[in-house]
């Protein structure tokens, strides 16, 4: 039988990059996340209780592990300009992926963000933390990635951060599979929360078309934004450019689940039923790439806000099998030491 890699998931969530590592036979053996909510709906599914926050764990009391992942929270660094590597992490929840790191130098390390982390701070964040993984002896590369060119019918744009002991994660291998639209995830039947037609504007045909992104913005909910400051007959343009007003066409893509929504105010225009409807709790699970029989947490709020807060599951799926591919866990392969020194000092001429 194949040797199976073990992984660690911190700041887990509901199980994302678990249920995608799981995909390629990879095995998960330790998780923490502090969030009691998550960690009801992680256990309900895999059966164990994540460990909770991972600034008062010792890495003695985790065990020892191939790959690291992390879908870790965006947060500042007071960077001194010194350049001492890790150490300009300390006080965030960066540091502590950093000094597990360091202590069971895991073979890979898969660490996932919203996009605009790539220009946080005037990009000094992402620095800080390519600089960290590089001191700690990582091959670093990072993309973003869109889960539309994985299957999945949304526009969900996310930065993965790769690190390597071996050699550079290359992200030019991985398969792209560019999504069906959203009518075809769409649950055919099913008790569907309608809005009345006084309810919403549809936008003029000669308006509509496709983005680039794959959206079709379709029209948008009548509901009264601002009162306070509003130009005369611009109203209409305050709901419109409101994101949660916004009404897009099951002919195209769904935007990015948000994480801070926990009322599910995304409204569709089903092209079938020729309506606007609230996009269904299991839809929002479906087009995140979560199976069927994945258990939701038991409040509706909860499920929304686990859901906008996850990882889209296809990449991950697609990521975890790439490191099998590209063999970045073969420990016959030598280390391009040279390498990693040269590209520390390159990295220490450009900053
Ligand atoms: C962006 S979410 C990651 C979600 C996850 N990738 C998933 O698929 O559901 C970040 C998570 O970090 C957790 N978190 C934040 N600070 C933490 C800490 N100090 N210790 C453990 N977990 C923490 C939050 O509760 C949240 O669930």
């Amino acid at each position: 039988m194949k040797k199976k890699y073990t992984f660690i998931d911190l700041f887990c969530g509901i199980g994302a990059f678990r249920i995608g590592f799981e995909k390629n036979n990879y095995k998960c053996i330790w998780s923490s996340d502090f969030n009691k909510n998550c960690q009801t709906t992680y256990e309900k599914n895999f059966g164990d209780k994540p460990f909770g926050d991972i600034t008062k764990i010792k890495t003695s009391e985790i065990p020892n592990f191939d790959i690291l992942t992390a879908g870790f929270p965006c947060q500042p660094f007071s960077i001194s300009g010194h350049h001492k590597g890790f150490e300009d992490t300390r006080g965030t929840l960066f540091f502590d992926i950093c000094r597990i790191i360091k202590d069971k130098k895991p073979k890979v390390v898969v660490l996932e963000n919203v996009k605009h982390f790539i220009n946080h701070n005037k990009k000094k964040t992402l620095k800080t933390v390519i600089s960290a993984l590089e001191d700690l002896g990582y091959f670093v590369s990072y993309k973003i990635l869109n889960a539309s060119n994985f299957g999945l019918p949304q526009n969900r744009e996310r930065v993965f951060i790769i690190g390597s002991r071996n050699t550079f994660f290359n992200f030019e291998l991985i398969k792209f599979r560019k999504s069906n639209n959203l009518d075809y995830f769409l649950e055919k039947n099913g008790k569907h929360n309608f809005l009345k037609k006084n309810e919403y504007t549809i936008l003029n045909d000669k308006f509509i078309k496709r983005q680039e992104s794959g959206l079709i913005f379709k029209g948008y909910r009548n509901k009264n934004g601002f009162k306070k400051g509003i130009r005369k007959n611009t109203k209409h343009l305050n709901r419109v450019h409101r994101q949660p007003n916004r009404i897009y066409s099951s002919s195209g893509y769904h935007p990015t689940l948000p994480s801070q929504e926990s009322a599910g105010r995304f409204f569709i225009y089903d092209e079938k039923l020729k309506k606007v409807r609230k996009l269904t709790i299991d839809e929002c699970y479906k087009i995140m790439g979560f199976p069927k029989n994945f258990k939701k947490h038991e409040k509706s709020g909860e499920q929304y806000k686990q859901i906008g807060n996850s990882v889209a599951i296809n990449v991950v799926k697609e990521i975890s099998k790439q490191i099998l591919d590209q063999k970045l866990l073969d420990d016959k392969i030598i280390r391009k030491y040279d390498a990693l020194e040269n590209l520390k000092i390159q990295r220490h001429a450009r900053v």
